[in-house]
């Protein structure tokens, strides 16, 4: 009945939609078009029987000169009337099942505004606290999580 698919260029006014919708932070229409061509792999939307997207997963792969490669979610999000139906999980799932296909790669990292109530979600998925981000959002502080697929 839902269906996950690779996030596309013509998707993009849709995600931007969603997001604003959701109130998540958005990106101006280049980086989103960055994001699909280099890693057209880990990026999804998920579609109702209509054919309607009512969420997406967009996430890249970041690589410190001093680190090996990690994965990195940008932006999240299921549409309201769509939510507590485990449908961001099966994202969240997917998007695991292919960085270690793809990438070979087992950690994923985000970055989240203190006091969202999406942490239940994160550590029920396996996302921990790494650590604090002062003053990271114009008006609060964030912190960053973390999955280890072998923790
Ligand atoms: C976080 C989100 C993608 C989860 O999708 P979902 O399909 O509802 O997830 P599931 O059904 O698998 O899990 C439900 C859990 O999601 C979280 N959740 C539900 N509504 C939420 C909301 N409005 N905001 C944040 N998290 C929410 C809760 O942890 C909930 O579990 P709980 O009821 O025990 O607290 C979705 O709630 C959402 O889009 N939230 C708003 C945007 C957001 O916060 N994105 C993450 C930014 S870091």
């Amino acid at each position: 009945m839902f269906r996950i698919e690779p996030a596309k260029i013509t998707h993009i006014p849709e995600l931007e939609n969603i997001g604003k919708l959701s109130n998540i932070i958005t990106y101006d229409y280049n980086y989103y078009m960055y994001i699909l061509t280099k890693f057209p792999d880990i990026n999804f939307v998920i579609k109702n029987k209509q054919n309607k997207i009512i969420g997406f997963i967009l996430s890249q792969i970041k690589t410190k000169p001093d680190s090996s490669p990690i994965g990195h979610i940008i932006s999240f999000c299921i549409l309201e009337e769509y939510r507590n139906q485990k449908l961001g999980t099966k994202l969240i799932n997917h998007l695991k099942k292919n960085i270690i296909k793809q990438y070979k790669i087992n950690q994923l990292y985000l970055e989240m505004m203190v006091g969202n109530r999406a942490l239940s979600f994160y550590n029920r998925n396996g996302f921990t606290e790494s650590e604090k981000l002062p003053n990271y959002y114009d008006d609060s502080d964030g912190i960053l999580l973390i999955w280890n697929n072998f923790s």
